[in-house]
């Protein structure tokens, strides 16, 4: 996954460029290049590492000022990360440049066939090949025709197989920036008098708010006085406006030391965002943006819920709901696992694919096997104009605002919130629950941002502890119920963040294996369920005696005033007492303030964990 930003205009182009990269650079830093056309000369610059060494680069030596660029933050697949293989690639000539976001899984051949023809390729990216395809055919179009650039691109694009955007400028055209997307997301900001295009809106919002999401296979031609959308044939497209209410400051850090700190205190505003529009007056659920209706959730007589990584818990949790409320079996499956299987589908089984950027390969990848068999599908999506919605039936967003460190939070408890609606709305067209017992659930529901403010408000002892035990080389995790993945995802943030071991289990799988790794003085983190769960809660209290006698540091997450759990816990954390399926939105809390508090005493960037990207756009 990479970040992507072009502009033309009447602005510096490599300020907006620079700029627009930055607010990207949580897609891929490992490598960064711009590209800058000024008096018909093609200027450009590419450092590997983080986008600093190329701002460096920049000062030492500033390309000409001109007000046509492009600019590219990577996250390497093909070739490693350095300065040859950053991009902007460029054709022979010097004359065409190229930046690219996604695999081309058929670059091999192609590069075989360009070599051939005697062109010299210098890296080795599988990027690099389009820049000599384009000169290529920029020859057979006639490239110095207004619309050369664009023909040539849509004729490439027919040639690549795989994932990819592209966007490419040629030095003939100073007023002309063309891109290109296949499974790989690409915006067009529109502005007065210029325009911008980027992997999100992120990179322009400061300049417009008003987008363009680009569809599958489709060439955008941008100047600074309008965009012109085809399809690979060349025939106009259809293109859909909308009006970003993202502000600057939403993408900025808002004054935390990183984006994960300022993510996490957003959370009960996320919650209560992704609530709003949904309940009636009446008490009852609105949810006909799903474009899924009424009757044909009647006829839904399966749920299979795919996802990956943290989008997977919250679909953990959701099996629980959909089953208590709507009354109908639910599967979860991880997404890169889902299709591989020979799972059971049907017209009426509804496939529910659950991710915050709507852009990761296996999740797309899942959706579009259950598409085959004819499954119905709804996404849960955070990022309006990603690939996700437009590749399902319906969607519900959550509306958690951009979730820029790559350690998932607020999109997390968003989602939950998603799948409780979507399970609560189930139980209402179905009436499987009464219309007031759906009513009583939905008015705890917009109770929980306060409780979930309430957490955040006493989560200094729960970073104290993160920060003791910044030497630990292991903390395991257990929990029932909603509680388990919870457990799940606890292990999760402390593996990403703080590169530790972590694991987390069913408490009930103690003693069928995991009880024998507890020694002294390992720390174990247990997510106690409600007490109104009386027998789950009498059974997960045996468990803290079971390891509390085997030496382990017990840190438990109990609602407050359970006392019973008090003589067993080294280290106790109290949260609001909720309902046991909303558990999660408040025992998740300082789960992901314990990762993130011990990882930055570790001393890590807890926004760019090492090996990880915020989307992993490739399978
Ligand atoms: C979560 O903290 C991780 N960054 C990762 O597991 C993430 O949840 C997963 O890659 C799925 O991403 P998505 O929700 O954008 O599909």
């Amino acid at each position: 996954m990479c970040g992507i930003v072009g502009y033309v205009g009447g602005r510096p182009a490599l300020d907006v460029v620079v700029d627009g990269l930055a607010r990207l650079e949580y897609r891929g830093y490992d490598s960064a290049g711009v590209a800058v056309l000024a008096g018909g000369r093609l200027a450009t610059a590419k450092r590997a590492g983080k986008l600093v060494n190329l701002k460096e680069a920049l000062a030492e030596e500033p390309p000409p000022a001109g007000t046509l660029g492009m600019g590219h933050t990577r996250w390497a697949t093909h070739g490693p990360p350095n300065d040859r293989n950053a991009h902007p690639h460029t054709d022979c000539t010097g004359t065409v440049a190229v930046i690219h976001n996604g695999i081309i899984e058929n670059f091999a051949a192609l590069r075989a066939e360009l070599e051939d023809a005697g062109h010299k390729l210098r890296s080795d990216t599988d990027t690099e090949a389009v820049a000599h395809l384009l000169e290529d055919e920029l020859a057979a179009v006639d490239g110095n025709a207004r619309d050369g650039l664009a023909e040539a691109m849509r004729r490439v694009c027919r040639r690549l197989e795989g994932a990819f955007t592209l966007v490419a400028v040629h030095a003939g055209d100073d007023d002309l920036v063309v891109g290109a997307r296949r499974n790989s997301p690409l915006v067009v900001g529109v502005g007065d008098g210029e325009n911008f295009l980027a992997s999100d809106v992120a990179a322009f919002i400061e300049h417009t708010r008003d987008a363009i999401e680009l569809g599958q296979d489709q060439v955008v031609e941008l100047r600074s006085g309008g965009v012109t959308v085809t399809d690979f044939e060349g025939r106009p497209a259809e293109v859909t406006e909308y009006h970003v209410d993202w502000d600057v400051s939403a993408a900025e850090k808002g004054g935390y030391d990183y984006f994960m700190l300022k993510e996490i205190a957003e959370q009960p505003r996320a919650v209560a965002d992704t609530l709003l529009g949904r309940i009636g007056a009446d008490g009852r659920l609105h949810l006909d943006e799903m474009r899924i209706t009424d009757r044909e959730l009647r006829e839904v007589d399966k749920i299979i819920i795919v996802a990956c990584g943290t989008s997977y818990h919250a679909g953990l949790i959701a099996k629980y709901a959909i089953e208590h409320w709507a009354g109908l079996p639910c599967e979860v499956e991880l997404a890169s696992e889902f299709r591989y299987r020979d799972s059971i589908l049907s017209p009426t089984t509804l496939v529910i694919a659950i991710s915050q950027s709507g852009e990761t390969m296996d999740a797309l990848m899942a959706v579009r096997h259950a598409r085959e068999q004819k499954a119905k599908l709804l996404g849960i999506c955070n990022v309006n104009g990603s690939t996700l919605p437009r590749e399902c039936d319906g969607v519900l967003y959550t509306h958690a605002g951009p979730e820029i460190a790559v350690a998932s939070t607020k999109a997390f408890l968003t989602q939950l919130v998603a799948v409780y609606l979507i399970a609560l709305y189930i139980a209402q067209v179905r009436g499987t629950k009464w219309g007031d017992e759906v009513f009583a659930m939905v008015q705890l529901l917009e109770r929980m941002p306060e409780k979930v403010d309430k957490v955040l408000e006493t989560m200094e002892p729960v970073r104290e502890l993160a920060r003791s035990l910044a030497g630990e080389r292991c903390v395991l995790f257990l929990g029932r119920h909603v509680g388990f993945p919870v457990a799940l995802e606890g292990a999760l943030k402390l593996k990403e963040l703080a590169y530790m071991h972590a694991e987390g289990f069913a408490a009930g799988e103690l003693k069928h294996g995991p009880i024998a790794l507890i020694e002294q003085g390992l720390p174990v983190v247990v997510v106690v369920p409600p007490r109104a769960r009386d027998v789950l809660h009498d059974k997960i209290v045996s468990n803290i005696q079971e390891i509390r006698a085997r030496g382990a540091r017990t840190i438990v997450i109990a609602e407050e005033g359970d006392a019973s759990v008090q003589p067993y816990a080294d280290t106790l954390i109290s949260v609001p007492a909720v309902p046991t399926l909303l558990q999660p939105l408040v025992t998740t809390v300082p789960l992901q303030v314990f990762a993130c508090e011990l990882a930055t005493a570790k001393g890590h960037d807890v926004d760019q964990p090492r090996n990880l990207a915020k989307s992993v756009t490739v399978e």
